[in-house]
């Protein structure tokens, strides 16, 4: 019994010794002090010796079982902790590496490049950026701005009517309105934004465009006043040789009212394919506010004056750009967009 006992010790000792991972030593344990392990089995054996050597070999068997635990677990948490160490080494991550894909960096688009430059001049100019919703009350959309119910200047801007009187906003002049009974002359803003028509999409038309629209309200504002801050703007935006003219145009909600053109900035005015041979390009719709719509946003008529203005801020930025298809500006091909 001695001798098998000794046997088992040494065996745990030298296989224990050589093992290298957990589930082979766990094999070993059951092998020793399992079930139908060896050491069990002496346990068992037990029965078959005389009563008096029956303790003292019981002690034995429990000094060896006790010896092997101890072996056993001290293996295991070798084995756990040179485990642990490789998978750290294995997993070890240096997050001062480049990154294996860098993320690109963004851009500004060109029509956001374009209106800040806008809004750069105007605020130079000392107007004011208002914000408004293109979710709009129909209302503000036509009502207010001069076109009642059945006039005929809705036909040509009716889009898409949202129920409980909501409108897409077909052009930002609403702003103009909201501004004026929100706070008192003397106003000046700007307020760009998107605006929403039935137009198909084509290389010059999209049923999603933006413009930017301009009110500047005071005692003693007159036409002149007019014509000489939106002459500075196109000098601004298109350089010191830039000439203007006003054509007589009819809107609603001004009068009079004009269309401002500026001389081509391909040709300079001499005439070419992008001006159509005429030397001008048309830029922007503009006019006195109507005393009608001064009125109908509280203020009075008899006292102040102003003027408004509206322009696609889409066709300024193709023009800026020498960009021939508007579509290229709404479908965020990165090709295109890299290169601003
Ligand atoms: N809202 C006009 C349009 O979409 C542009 C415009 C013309 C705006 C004259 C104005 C203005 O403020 O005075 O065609």
């Amino acid at each position: 019994m001695k001798e098998v006992l000794e046997k088992i010790k040494a065996e745990a000792l030298s296989v224990a010794g050589d093992l290298n991972d957990l589930k082979a030593l766990e094999e070993l344990r059951v092998k020793l002090l399992g079930k139908k392990g060896s050491l069990t089995a002496a346990l068992k054996s037990l029965g078959g010796l005389k009563a008096e050597e029956r303790p003292a070999m019981g002690q034995m068997i429990n000094e060896v079982r006790a010896e092997i635990e101890a072996l056993l677990s001290k293996k295991q948490e070798e084995l756990g902790s040179l485990a642990m160490s490789f998978a750290l080494k294995a997993e070890k991550l240096d997050v001062t590496m480049p990154g294996v894909r860098p993320y690109e960096l963004g851009k500004k688009h060109p029509m956001t490049i374009v209106t800040d430059e806008l809004k750069d001049i105007f605020i130079g100019l000392g107007y004011e950026v208002a914000e408004g919703p293109e979710i709009e009350e129909e209302y503000y959309s036509f009502d207010a701005l001069n076109i009642p119910k059945h006039h005929p200047a809705r036909d040509e801007q009716d889009t898409f009517y949202i129920e409980g009187g909501f409108v897409l906003r077909t052009q930002t002049s609403p702003m103009q309105v909201r501004t004026m009974e929100s706070r008192k002359p003397p106003i000046k803003i700007i307020a760009p934004g998107r605006v929403f028509r039935k137009d198909e999409v084509d290389a010059t038309h999209s049923p999603v465009f933006h413009q930017l629209e301009g009110l500047v309200v005071d005692k003693g504002i007159t036409m002149g006043d007019l014509k000489g801050a939106l002459s500075l703007f196109a000098k601004e935006l298109f350089g010191g040789h830039v000439k203007t003219r006003f054509r007589p145009h009819y809107f609603p909600f001004t009068e009079p009212s004009a269309e401002m053109d500026m001389s081509c900035f391909a040709c300079a005015g001499k005439g070419c394919r992008i001006c159509k041979d005429s030397g001008w390009i048309e830029l922007l719709g503009c006019g006195m506010v109507h005393p009608k719509v001064l009125s109908m946003s509280g203020i009075d008529p008899e006292i102040y004056t102003g003027f408004a203005f509206g322009m696609g801020l889409d066709r300024v930025t193709m023009q800026r750009y020498n960009i021939t298809d508007m579509r290229l500006l709404f479908e965020n091909d990165i090709r295109f967009l890299k290169q601003f």
